[in-house]
């Protein structure tokens, strides 16, 4: 049987990784800049995490959501000492498109409204709602196309309040990212989001602080939306939640409350992600993660800033994007086959960078020393 062909491939097969490399089947070591599109987050098959999934497997792997799963509550409770976000909720699931889907549901039922505010340039998944509140028409099948969903351009404080003031009391939720990852590293500027947070508050609607890609300490914070100094009152997370092994999560603020069979999943929970999940939160905690994703972040960002072809340098922590010339449009591709160096892209010219949370200062050297060796057309030094 044939794969279903939806998958543009790069030219490599991955058999192995360790920290923030991956090794080819011909033996080829690559850093990796981009973590699987901002996945790996505590450094691919990092030993405390291997041990604590195979110490849960040897117990049990799954049970359904109609028992009592103890490992719930401890990562309940450690998720929410480091995110700092006291008394919400948790509930969990399996991807960051069901944790979206489940988040929009969830304003709907307590507002009760049928409106929500997307952006420009927004990306929140590829399933029923979550894809119609994602900007890309190609990706938006007839049956996904509804009149819930209001676009607004991003980081414009002014169209926010217009909407606001003709839709009132038809909107149930805005979403928004933190930081736009697909739509090219796009940061939300403090006071848009402030003004977001205040436009609810002000009509009964909730926010929904899209953190699939920009949260989970990407940036630094635990989310990206912390920066502006504001809670929202639905977060959703995913892609580095588990390093890798598939397990998602709405956090929900404690004025939304639950009802039985509101909100449902099979998989969701299951003792095998939630263990996958508490070693990626102890694994953050144990080695300072966060502060390494701003220090290293920070000096990786200072570095691209200094090299003259490189446009518009911009991001927060390990969450990094810059635009590159149309004559340099190849970048990506010579970064893979000609230095090893696995980085993502944005479309048109959007090169972006989601490395392991633990990435190294050394590791960033290499990939600068990658860089700046290829736009200078010199040999690659040895790594
Ligand atoms: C901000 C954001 N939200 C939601 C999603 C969807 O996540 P998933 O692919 O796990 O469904 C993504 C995926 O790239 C994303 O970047």
């Amino acid at each position: 049987m044939k794969l279903f062909d939806v998958y543009p491939l790069q030219p490599v097969t991955i058999t192995r990784a360790a920290g923030s490399f991956v090794w080819g089947d011909d033996g080829t070591r690559y850093l990796d800049m981009y973590g699987g599109h901002a996945v790996i987050s505590i450094g691919h098959t990092h030993p405390h995490w291997v041990k604590r999934i195979e110490d849960q497997l040897e117990k049990i792997a799954f049970y359904s959501n109609s028992v009592h799963l103890p490992i719930q509550e401890e990562l309940a409770s450690l998720l929410l000492h480091i995110s700092g976000k006291k008394n919400y909720q948790l509930f969990l699931c399996n991807s960051g498109a069901e944790a979206n889907e489940n988040a929009m549901k969830l304003a709907s039922f307590h507002t009760g409204r049928k409106k929500i505010i997307a952006f420009r340039h927004s990306f929140h998944g590829r399933t029923s709602l979550a894809v119609a509140a994602t900007d890309n028409p190609a990706i938006l099948a007839p049956v996904n196309v509804t009149d819930a969903i209001i676009f607004l351009p991003f980081n414009d404080e002014e169209a926010l309040a217009e909407c606001f003031k003709n839709n009132r009391d038809e909107i149930a939720a805005v979403i928004t990212e933190g930081i736009q990852g697909v739509g090219g590293i796009r940061v939300a500027a403090d006071s848009f989001l402030r003004s977001i947070r205040e436009h609810c508050d002000q009509s009964g609607a909730l926010m929904i602080a899209d953190s699939v890609q920009c949260g989970y300490g990407r940036t630094g914070n635990f989310f990206a939306h912390d920066y502006a100094g504001i809670s929202a009152d639905i977060y959703t997370m995913a892609k580095g939640m588990g390093n890798g092994f598939p397990v998602a999560g709405v956090l929900i603020a404690p004025h939304i409350k639950p009802k039985h069979g509101m909100l449902g999943t099979t998989f969701g929970g299951n003792p095998l992600a939630c263990a996958a999940a508490l070693a990626v939160l102890e694994v953050m905690r144990d080695e300072n993660l966060m502060v390494n994703a701003t220090t290293v972040g920070n000096y990786l960002m200072e570095q691209l800033r200094g090299i003259p072809s490189l446009q518009q340098v911009r991001g927060r922590g390990l969450m990094i994007g810059f635009d590159v010339p149309a004559e340099l449009s190849g970048l990506k591709n010579e970064l893979l086959s000609q230095t090893h160096v696995f980085t993502g892209e944005a479309k048109p010219s959007v090169i972006r960078l989601l490395p392991p949370l633990s990435l190294s200062l050394r590791e960033a050297d290499m990939f600068l020393q990658a860089i700046q060796s290829l736009l200078s057309n010199q040999p690659q030094p040895e790594n």
